[in-house]
């Protein structure tokens, strides 16, 4: 695997190529989940670009940008071991240059404020900033994304299709740990009573999965307090949970189709998130 630093070189492979690329785009301190992504996109192109990038866009104020896991040889080792061709690990200046608060934004209106966007302020405008820089520095036929963070997912799909990005967005299934919880790099904050209750919350979305398939007519907002309520006796501080249709993450009304469960919860220092899709 050849590891790229600057954009100079990485501009120089990106001409020089004749097939087909996929690109998986990450911030370190990778898992399986991130290598499940790699798989995906070995099997759909034959050249596997990744990158490593603690993307600061993205944190809103007060968050763990400082924090944030860096474990870059080890992340190495593991990409290595899956036969990825290029790693593009960037700095901050090479990206942003001296001054990231005057850099142009791509935004992705009304989607981008909802949910996680309604928390983490800014957070969806410096992902798509970010993820279009990538796409035009890269130039990827295929860029693979996990639906674990499915809003993410709705919003770089919708990105793309907005600005006619000649990009195809493929969304692989979450991985999670054997007790249900989805692999994330912000388990890592958990303490050890907290990494007990964590499977909680996708216990949480699987009541709620049952209770909408054994009702004729759902009432959507009832189920979701009672389980809100559930959560936060448990020891989470729910930032949301909702049922909502998957094309636009608005709530879900009687008679809607194709709905996503998601949900956001606060368990000590680490904010979770998980969603579960209903088709
Ligand atoms: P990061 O959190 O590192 O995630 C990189 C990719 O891995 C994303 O597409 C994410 O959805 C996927 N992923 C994370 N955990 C997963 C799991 N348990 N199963 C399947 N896929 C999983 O998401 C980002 O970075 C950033 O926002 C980024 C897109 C790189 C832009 O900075």
């Amino acid at each position: 695997m050849k590891v790229i630093t600057s954009i100079a070189e990485l501009r120089e492979i990106i001409t020089s190529r004749n097939q087909k690329l996929a690109f998986v785009p990450t911030m370190g301190n990778l898992h399986q989940g991130h290598l499940d992504l790699i798989v995906r996109a070995h099997e759909l192109a034959e050249i596997v670009i990744a990158s490593i990038f603690v993307n600061p866009m993205q944190f809103a104020a007060g968050e763990d940008l400082s924090n944030y896991p860096r474990t870059l040889d080890r992340d190495i080792s593991k990409l290595e071991a899956e036969n990825v061709d290029y790693l593009f690990a960037p700095d901050v200046n090479e990206i942003y240059g001296q001054d990231i608060a005057q850099t142009t934004q791509v935004v992705v209106p009304g989607i981008s404020s909802l949910w996680c966007g309604e928390s983490r302020t800014g957070h969806f405008e410096g992902v798509t900033t970010v993820v279009n820089k990538l796409f035009n520095l890269i130039q990827p036929d295929i860029a693979v994304f996990g639906e674990k963070d499915f809003q993410q997912l709705t919003i770089i799909k919708k990105m793309v299709s907005d600005l006619n990005m000649p990009v195809e967005i493929i969304g692989v299934p979450t991985r999670r740990e054997e007790d249900g919880l989805a692999m994330s790099s912000r388990n890592g904050y958990l303490t050890s009573n907290e990494r007990e209750i964590a499977p909680k919350l996708r216990q949480s979305l699987l009541n709620i999965k049952n209770e909408i398939v054994v009702a004729k007519d759902p009432d959507y907002q009832l189920i979701i307090d009672q389980e809100k309520r559930r959560l936060d006796q448990t020891g989470f501080k729910t930032d949301y949970l909702a049922v909502c249709r998957q094309s636009d993450l608005m709530p879900a009304q009687s008679g809607d189709k194709n709905l996503v469960i998601i949900a956001a919860a606060y368990l000590g220092n680490a904010r979770l998130i998980d969603n579960l899709i209903l088709s």
